[in-house]
């Protein structure tokens, strides 16, 4: 069985964060998700995978590579624009040739073991198995019309009147069968060739197709609370209610709430950091507190500062004296974007 991961996309739901860089490659716990992605695949033993690639190609080759330090041989996939996830399948056709795969959205995590997804898939004769979710507010997602016995009967993308609660997760495995679909669909109301419209294609021929729901939790990581729901719940399996610091890290009159993770080189003083915060490589956080956020690499938080439910971006940075400011501050600041922050009293008093 080939992976195939889907990397390429614009991200507009994250921008500013995702003007300059991938999406997928926003980092859960300090790891990017793409890597996560990976190594799920590696674990069930796939480990010839094609990764789609568009505006971000380079990014995303310099932080994979070659895949072998996970003993995967990653091929890439370049989509000229994303045009969907279907056509996404239609680039990768030379790569996939006939093998089944698994397709993995590159900004998906969930819970469940993939072991359990994949198992004795290439033997059922299935032509599809998806998996589905329980979510909240289905017209954000792919749905599933499912009947009394429990099948499928149809699947709608973003639906405004959805069929059901239960939500495409970003998992799939295929057969051959699918290059057939995909070829026998058009382009969707937003342009894009669905690759629900393709599963849909199958399910009108009537192939085969399975599905599980998900028992732990998924997250499509592409907005910003969705991230840091996924930052929590990754660093509460990986931490518990632990600390974990780089022994190349700084931590100096500083109060570290579990589960927290601090990366090499980062430097924390007179603060108090978590819970639920991962710091990432070459960060500053002084004389603040920070909760509940995701710091990437050499971004920092420095002078008196509240901060909550916050993504910074690579190098951004949380300036000016935050003291007399009555309430916390929770921001999603891109690459290298600064802001200074002083409060009212400071205004009325400074000239
Ligand atoms: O997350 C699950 C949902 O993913 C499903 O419920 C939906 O049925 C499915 O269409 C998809 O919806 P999204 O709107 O969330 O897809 P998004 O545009 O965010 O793309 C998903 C990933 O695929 C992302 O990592 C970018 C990548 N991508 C996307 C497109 C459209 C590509 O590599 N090429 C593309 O052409």
């Amino acid at each position: 069985m080939k992976g195939l991961i889907l990397s390429g996309g614009s991200g507009r739901r994250l921008r500013p964060l995702t003007h300059t860089s991938a999406k997928q490659l926003v980092p859960i716990a300090n790891k990017p998700i793409l890597h996560y992605v990976v190594e799920d695949l590696v674990s069930v033993g796939i480990t010839d995978i094609g990764i789609v690639v568009g505006d971000t190609a380079d990014e995303v080759r310099a932080s994979v590579g070659d895949g072998s330090r996970w003993g995967a041989e990653v091929t890439y996939l370049e989509q000229e624009a994303p045009l969907g996830l279907a056509h996404a399948v239609l680039v990768a056709r030379p790569f996939l040739a006939d093998a089944p795969f698994a397709m993995y959205l590159g900004d998906n995590m969930f819970e469940d073991s993939l072991d359990e997804v994949v198992a004795g898939f290439e033997e059922s004769g299935e032509a599809a198995r998806l998996l589905l979710a329980h979510v909240d507010d289905p017209t954000a997602f792919g749905v599933a019309d499912v009947d009394a016995a429990g099948r499928i009967v149809a699947l709608e993308e973003k639906p405004a009147d959805p069929p059901s609660d239960l939500a495409l997760v970003g998992v799939y495995l295929f057969d051959a069968r699918i290059h057939a679909a995909v070829d026998a669909i058009e382009p969707s109301a937003r342009g894009e060739l669905e690759i629900t419209d393709a599963i849909q294609r199958l399910l009108e021929d009537g192939a085969p197709v399975a599905h599980r729901v998900l028992e732990g939790w998924w997250i499509d990581t592409g907005k910003k609370d969705p991230l840091l729901e996924c930052n929590r719940l990754v660093l509460d399996a990986l931490a518990g209610d632990g600390v974990v610091v780089d022994d190349e890290a700084t931590v100096v009159d500083a109060t570290l709430v579990g589960p927290v993770v601090v990366a090499a080189g980062a430097r924390i003083v007179d603060a108090t950091v978590g819970p639920s915060v991962a710091v990432g490589a070459g960060c500053r956080i002084e004389s603040s507190t920070v909760d509940h956020s995701v710091l990437m690499e050499g971004s920092s938080v420095v002078g008196h500062h509240r901060v909550t439910a916050s993504v910074l971006g690579r190098e951004a940075a949380v300036v000016g004296s935050g003291a007399a400011v009555p309430s916390d501050l929770s921001v999603l600041l891109g690459d290298h974007s600064v802001v200074d922050v002083h409060g009212p009293a400071e205004e009325s008093t400074g000239g």
